[in-house]
């Protein structure tokens, strides 16, 4: 019998040279750097719709091609930018959205002077501007290497094409997921920032199927929030949600949250928009699962979305590099607001509508259960800020699934993946 194998004992550290410390080369840095922005193509697209909003744009267009891995396209009708600001847009930290260099009131999507840089270190990012009274520019960058400003004939607005996303860090490649769940991610990205905006039109194309719409609404008000909503969360939401609104101590809360009998197998239906800003984030999220803990069964999921609107100095947004966490100032008020909110809305709407109130402890879905009126009152004072004002003429088409994600019926992009 042969002896057993040495065990391999892996050898000291303190064997080891160390190589001197080195200063990195700049184009390794941003591609660092980039890591922490640009996850896949849905982050991507993510910066650059909340450039286009916060360019004032109206109208976003968004085309995808491979999953976003081969082409990502976004064109909107916001300001533009000149060949001076183009030139500076790409560079890292370099912005517009912090003029006074105040963090702790930021009131735009962006701030950190990151998007555009860290994107152009992993692709070719090309860029068409036009402003209002200004000659079209052009400018590309390809894999961190930036080109000249060039003039270029350009409508007024932005154009932006990033293609062979990551081709520079095959790592990164390696982890994307097919092209199927990559599209999928990026239409949840837009979902959110449509729920966030009412007032912008978004279209989304991709190799198969029709474009997917969701046209601006414009009338101020729950109404027209209430059309973007049955147009992003289903059209069975206006009929199964009830309105919200209350305000405390400086936050303002309204939105529309789903009756309980109306519930989902995951939490993607819920939707928190901060100042504008669609955030995922665990206090509110468990606030909300507090709020329905007696009346949903605790493996299912409300509907509903909520928009708080505060003083920009009472929440910290630039927690994580991403941009989709925060910090409030004072948590505990922010959970008391939403659980009573909700609590209030439901109990109202039960009131009202003569129904026996909430289904407690349902675990099937029952969809389309109740009938309480989607135009009820708000139930307290009226927020410090009103939620976004829209209107709108009509939803793009799109069903329920039984247990989960709502599928548009004019793009298979919204099935799950
Ligand atoms: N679509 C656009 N229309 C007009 N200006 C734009 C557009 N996209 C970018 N810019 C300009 O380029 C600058 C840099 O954009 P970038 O996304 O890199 O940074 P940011 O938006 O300022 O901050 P963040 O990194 O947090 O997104 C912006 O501050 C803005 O002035
Ligand atoms: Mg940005």
């Amino acid at each position: 019998m042969s002896a057993p194998p040495e065990p391999r004992t892996p050898a000291p550290h303190r064997d080891c040279p160390r190589a001197a410390i080195r200063r990195l080369d700049p184009i390794l840095v941003d591609r660092i750097a980039a890591g922490e922005v640009v996850e896949r193509p849905a982050s991507a697209i993510k910066e650059l719709v909340e450039n286009a909003i916060d360019a004032g744009a109206r109208a976003i267009e968004v085309t995808i091609e491979a999953g976003g891995r081969r082409l990502i396209r976004v064109v909107d009708d916001g300001i533009g930018m000149g060949a001076d600001d183009l030139a500076l847009a790409v560079e890292r930290h370099a912005t517009s959205k912090l003029p006074d260099g105040d963090l702790t009131r930021i009131g735009s999507l962006g701030f950190r002077g990151e998007a555009l840089p860290s994107i152009g270190a992993v692709s070719r990012l090309s860029l068409v501007s036009r402003t209002a009274d200004g000659e079209g520019v052009s400018l590309v960058v390809e894999a961190g290497v930036k080109g000249a400003v060039r003039p270029a004939p350009a409508t007024r607005g932005t154009r932006i094409e990033v293609t062979d996303l990551f081709a520079a860090t095959p790592a990164r490649l390696k982890f994307l997921k097919s092209d199927r769940a990559e599209t999928a991610a990026v239409a949840e990205v837009l979902r959110r920032l449509a729920v966030a905006q009412p007032g912008v039109r978004f279209t989304l194309r991709t190799e198969s199927g029709s474009p997917t719409v969701f046209p601006a609404e414009s009338e101020p008000g729950p109404a027209g929030l209430l059309r973007r909503l049955g147009s992003v969360l289903g059209p069975d939401f206006p009929a199964n949600a009830v309105p919200l609104s209350m305000a405390r101590e400086g936050l303002s809360l309204e939105g529309h949250v789903g009756l309980p009998t109306f519930h989902r197998g995951a939490a993607s239906h819920v939707h928190f928009v901060v100042n504008g800003r669609p955030v995922r984030d665990r206090l509110l999220l468990g606030a909300v699962r507090g709020a329905y803990a007696d009346t949903m069964s605790a493996d299912r999921h409300p509907v509903l979305a909520l928009f708080l609107a505060c003083d920009p100095g009472l929440v910290d947004v630039n927690v994580h590099p991403a941009k989709t966490e925060l910090r409030f100032r004072d948590p505990g008020l922010v959970r008391a607001l939403v659980v009573s909110a909700i609590h209030e809305a439901l109990r109202r709407a039960g009131a009202r509508s003569g129904a026996a109130g909430p289904v407690a402890g349902s675990t099937r879905p029952e969809r389309c259960a109740s009938t309480a009126s989607s135009t009820a009152g708000s139930v307290c004072e009226p927020g410090i800020r009103s939620g976004p004002a829209l209107s709108g003429d009509g939803a793009s088409p799109t069903r329920t699934t039984e247990d989960g994600p709502l599928v548009s019926e004019t793009s298979p992009v919204f099935q799950a993946s």
